[in-house]
């Protein structure tokens, strides 16, 4: 059974960034330079990662999702999958990758025992791809994708950040793949973070007027319950006839907090009961200092209680402290 922080929310996924690194620079989550690098000893090792893993599944996680940074750029990573796949109690494991190295990785990943992969993609025309993350190639993620859809990495959801002025034009394109089967597109409503935010203010495509557009040109939405839904904040609808999904997930215009069942451990070792605030409980300094599991324990639920009620975000951007490419999304 999942605890329950102090507003009755059962916490029961946690998400976890294996790295800062990202081989992308796209221009919603950092500035060109990047953002200043961890230390290598200040990562937390893959033995760190799964002792909190199986603590926090003792407690009640059942999903476990793995993010970067990009996770496909840490060294090993499908050693790692392999050892929180064999975590009794994790039902769901699965990742969410920028999608330009799965070509090589997705065989691995699922013989290790990954489920799924999240690919974020938030164009398809290749010109404007490199100026988005400012050095990928569209044809790797493109193909990346079809690599995890072969090793059976499925569903493959994939997640634009929609930006006025930068990929709200596409949305008709976008959602119109998911006519055809194995495609399954979530829109994402830009969050203003931090200082490496490239837009300064009406860059939010609100998933009502994404909506629109799309029903305007394919035809009406239908909600889609059951199957199709996942455990996080998105909505899903199908177009006329489609065999894909369409999901819309609204930090912006529909705050989601009062359904909010996650937890998020930093590359670093920080645990964030919320991605907004900037309340982190560090495990990694108890944990090289030899806390038992009753001491860990005792700080998972600490993070647990001090979720906050719910974010500000539409009333004022956050000036978020700890770098979206640390904490993954
Ligand atoms: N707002 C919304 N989504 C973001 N992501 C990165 N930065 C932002 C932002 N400012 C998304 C990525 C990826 C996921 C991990 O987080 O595109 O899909
Ligand atoms: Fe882009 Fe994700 Fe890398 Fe940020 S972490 S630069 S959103 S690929």
């Amino acid at each position: 059974m999942a605890y329950t922080d102090n507003y009755a929310r059962p916490i029961n996924y946690l998400r976890v960034s294996v790295t800062d690194l990202c081989n992308l620079r796209c221009v919603y989550c950092m500035p060109e330079g990047g953002v200043p690098k961890l230390a290598h000893d200040d990562v937390l090792r893959f033995e760190e990662i799964v002792r909190i893993v199986r603590l926090a599944v003792e407690m009640g996680i059942v999903h476990v999702r793995l993010t970067g940074g990009e996770p496909l750029a840490r060294k090993g990573i499908a050693e790692l999958v392999a050892d929180l796949a064999h975590i009794p109690g994790l039902d769901d494991l699965s990742m969410t990758t920028n999608g330009t190295l799965l070509r090589e990785h997705a065989g691995p990943l699922a013989r290790a025992g990954l489920g799924r992969v999240n690919v974020s993609l938030d164009t398809l025309r290749p010109e404007r791809f490199r100026h988005i993350t400012r050095r990928g190639e569209l044809a790797d993620v493109l193909t990346g994708r079809e690599a995890a859809l072969d090793a059976g990495l499925r569903p493959v959801k994939v997640n634009v950040v929609v930006v006025r002025g930068m990929n709200d034009d596409e949305v008709v394109d976008l959602a119109r793949l998911t006519l055809e089967p194995d495609w399954h597109i979530r829109f994402i409503e830009v969050m203003p973070l931090g200082k490496q935010t490239y837009w300064s203010g009406n860059g939010v495509v609100s998933s009502g007027e994404a909506r629109a557009r799309v029903e305007a040109a394919l035809g009406p939405l239908t909600a889609v319950h059951g199957a199709g839904e996942g455990v996080g904040p998105a909505r899903y609808y199908q177009l006329p006839g489609a065999a894909g999904t369409l999901g819309f997930i609204s930090p912006i215009t529909e705050h989601f907090c009062y359904a909010c069942n996650r937890l998020r451990l930093t590359a670093d070792g920080r645990l964030l009961p919320c991605l907004l605030s900037n309340i982190a409980i560090d495990l990694r300094t108890p944990l090289r200092a030899g806390a038992s599991d009753a001491d860990l324990g005792a700080l998972l639920l600490k993070a647990i209680a001090s979720k906050p009620q719910r974010h500000h975000l539409a009333e004022n951007a956050l000036s978020q402290s700890i770098p979206m490419s640390q904490i993954g999304g």
